[in-house]
């Protein structure tokens, strides 16, 4: 599979390394590809910057938002949420119309400082807003309630017994991003189907819960079970 990961930040590495691995074809969109390669340090957690990841990860080619979405069959949305729709736009309404956006994002507005809040909620979404903008491609979020490390390894905690959702509407796409979760060791059973893309409503709300969460545990890797 030919993928576009657009985001450069650990969300987009994470996915772009984890796709990789797998043997598809992967490039990952920026703003600009040589300010972006100049970038060294790495981020308060300790994750490297892309100039540096770039270097140790040669198969995933660095290029623009359009250029990848352009070479993409698949379009992993790993940008900045409150960004999001210039990034896409940046990557083109043409290179996007009929292809399957995983939308992985979250409206979150970290400008006030900690705990961030949302942009977008109750009577919208980010999820929503993308397909309004976009309405020939088919977004489905997806991976975006949970810490990146887990999107890609969910083994890493309660022997990979724990939820992931997906909604959107068109019903073949999700049937796609479920294979690919699967691929990434989601199981069948673990991954709830939410129903349209209205529901992202539901699972970008759930941020404000899982900063708190994180702020007292100081510990990204923990998620959702759904029992009954
Ligand atoms: N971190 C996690 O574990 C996690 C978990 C769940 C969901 N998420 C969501 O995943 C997304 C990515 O998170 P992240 O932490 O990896 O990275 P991030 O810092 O939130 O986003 C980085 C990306 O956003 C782009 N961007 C920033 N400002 C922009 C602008 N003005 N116009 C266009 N693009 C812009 C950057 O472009 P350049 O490459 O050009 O700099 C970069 O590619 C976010 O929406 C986040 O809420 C994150």
């Amino acid at each position: 599979m030919k993928a576009a990961v657009l985001g450069t930040g650990s969300v987009g590495q994470t996915i772009a390394t984890r796709l990789a691995g797998l043997g598809h074809q992967v490039v990952m969109g920026t703003r600009d590809v040589a300010e972006s390669k100049l970038r060294k340090t790495a981020d308060a957690f300790g994750n490297p910057a892309i100039g540096e990841w770039v270097e140790k990860n040669p198969s995933v080619k660095l290029v623009t938002f359009k250029e990848a979405a352009a070479f993409g069959e698949i379009v992993f949305n790993c940008t900045k949420g409150v960004y999001g729709i210039e990034a896409l736009t940046l990557a083109g309404k043409e290179n996007l119309a009929g292809k399957i956006i995983v939308d992985i994002s979250n409206p979150l507005d970290f400008s006030k400082g900690m705990p961030p809040t949302l942009t977008i909620s109750n009577d919208n979404s980010l999820g929503e807003e993308i397909q309004k903008q976009f309405p020939n491609a088919k977004v489905v979020k997806a991976l975006n309630t949970m810490w990146c490390g887990l999107m890609v390894n969910p083994a890493m905690i309660n022997g990979g017994d724990h939820s992931t959702f997906v909604c959107g509407n068109d019903q073949d796409a999700k049937v796609q991003v479920k294979t690919i979760l699967k691929s990434f060791g989601w199981a069948e059973k673990n991954i709830l189907d939410l129903g349209d893309i209205t529901n992202s409503r539901g699972t970008e709300m759930y941020l404000p819960l899982w900063v708190r969460v994180f702020g007292v545990t100081q510990n990204g890797a923990f998620n959702i079970k759904i029992v009954s």
